[in-house]
């Protein structure tokens, strides 16, 4: 364990139940592998909902999900229910979602509290949308006539905002969250994630464990089986004859971060950083260069965009021989978005190194950054069924300050072709790889060192929870 920015959750006393029970074998977290009751057992799901979803902060939203003041949204994570309101243009409060006469929840969904009322249907009670109570019908008939505004005010649940999510923590006294964020904000800041909004919003039902779904995108290992159309050599690797050769995703550079998070990026190898594999005319690297980022436009969605290519293509007949596409399109895309106003990035080495690559925020977030934009996947645990997940992509950009945008709202995905070639590819595995875990012959899985090491600093950072 770490000492400089470790979770309040690990540093309690040691006399907890789950200290003094025997932690099964199937629950193992082992740098080489994970036992498979960690994406099995429902005790084991039980355990997470008790010791890491009431005390870990997590995503409950996007802030354009409630643009508006009155805007409302819901986040139900285990059996509870959190509203999300819009306060004023500069607040947002997160509360335990119930009425406090007789329980009925006061928001379902989304929508909107219209004159800024929270009305609970059943009896109408009403509070204002910073949770004051306005009227409790027949007062009098309360408590003997003494009932307390401060009785039957909305209770609040810990939330914070920051890089354009709206944060939650169910415990009482959760711990800083500046201490939560710490390994990844200055990165976040860099990238304008708080200028994020949305393009669009999907997200499915899948009969896998939230860990398994996410755990799909926490490595480029994958790339060559699961996508080959993205990787050439790879792909005759393992479909063809070929022995080896320079597969382009063994250079990823893996980073584990305090706290469970993690980042895997390409660095300086990535040709949109300015490499260059091989000497050839300027336009046809260009032209390439099209071609493998239509791969991602096409194949996601988002990420890159259509008008990334077209703005890249652009530069057709215009560069010098002896330039480098790649550093010149990225000048071209600051340029671009200067004109128009529009948040990017911070232009350094590191940061552009860092486009394409993948960013987790513990515990079940992915952000895959590019230029001024980014998708964002979210898995979140089934209430009582560790064999089932949803799981949500998001592609989001920045828009200049001014810009009027559309309340964002989720589109239900139930047939794969609603989603592109390559999450298509990914979850396509997810049943398998679940089915597979569930097999009386399967102990543990086996992990890449490097390659897969961002899923075992994940586990261990939730062993951290759920152990104390
Ligand atoms: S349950 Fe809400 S007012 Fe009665
Ligand atoms: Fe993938």
């Amino acid at each position: 364990m770490s000492a400089t920015s470790r979770s309040a959750a690990a540093d309690k006393s040691s006399n907890s139940p789950a200290d003094a029970m025997e932690w099964p074998v199937a629950w193992q977290t082992k740098p080489e592998g994970l036992g498979v009751g960690r994406y099995t057992d429902p005790e084991f799901a039980q355990l997470e909902f008790e010791k890491l979803w009431s005390r870990v902060w997590q995503v409950a939203a996007r802030v354009d999900e409630i643009p508006e003041t009155g805007d409302y949204t819901t986040y139900r994570i285990g059996d509870q229910s959190i509203l999300l309101v819009r306060v004023d243009d500069d607040s947002i409060k997160a509360y335990f979602n119930f009425c406090p006469h007789r329980g009925t929840t006061l928001g379902e969904g989304c929508g909107h509290f219209e004159g800024g009322k929270i009305i609970c249907p059943f009896h109408g009670w009403r509070w204002d949308l910073a949770g004051n109570v306005k009227l409790v019908l027949e007062r009098n008939e309360f408590h003997g006539g003494n009932l307390q505004d401060s009785d039957v005010a909305m209770r609040e649940v810990h939330s914070r905002v920051y890089g354009g999510f709206v944060f939650i923590n169910l415990d009482r006294e959760p711990e800083p969250f500046d201490t939560f964020i710490a390994p990844l904000r200055q990165y976040f800041d860099d990238i304008a994630l708080a200028d994020m909004r949305h393009i669009w919003w999907k997200r499915a039902a899948i009969p896998c464990n939230w860990k398994v779904a996410q755990e799909a995108f926490f490595e480029a290992y994958h790339v060559s089986a699961t996508h080959p159309q993205l990787e050439k050599v790879g792909s005759e690797v393992v479909y063809g004859d070929r022995e080896d050769g320079p597969m382009m995703y063994r250079d990823l550079t893996y980073d584990a971060l305090e706290n469970g998070h993690g980042q895997f990026y390409g660095g300086d190898k990535t040709p949109i950083a300015g490499h260059v594999q091989e000497a050839k005319p300027t336009d046809d690297l260009v032209e390439e260069m099209a071609a493998r980022m239509n791969l991602t436009a096409e194949g996601l969605g988002g990420m890159i965009l259509k008008e990334d290519i077209a703005l890249l293509r652009t530069l057709k007949g215009k560069l010098p021989p002896d330039a480098n596409p790649g550093a010149e399109y990225v000048k071209l895309q600051f340029a671009t978005a200067a004109q128009q106003n529009r948040p990017m990035p911070k232009m350094t080495p590191e940061i552009i190194g860092k486009w394409g690559g993948v960013n987790f925020l513990f515990p079940n977030i992915l952000i895959l950054p590019q230029a001024g934009n980014a998708v964002i996947y979210r898995a979140l645990p089934h209430p009582t069924d560790p064999n089932q997940c949803t799981f949500e992509i998001r592609s989001t950009r920045t828009y200049p300050a001014d810009a009027r945008t559309e309340r964002s709202t989720v589109e239900e995905v139930t047939d794969p072709n609603q989603v592109g070639l390559i999450p298509q590819q990914d979850l396509a595995n997810l049943p398998r790889i679940q089915e597979g875990l569930r097999s009386r012959g399967m102990r543990q899985t086996w992990l890449a060192s490097n390659q897969e090491k961002l899923i075992v600093n994940m586990h261990q950072e939730e062993d951290r929870y759920l152990r104390s």
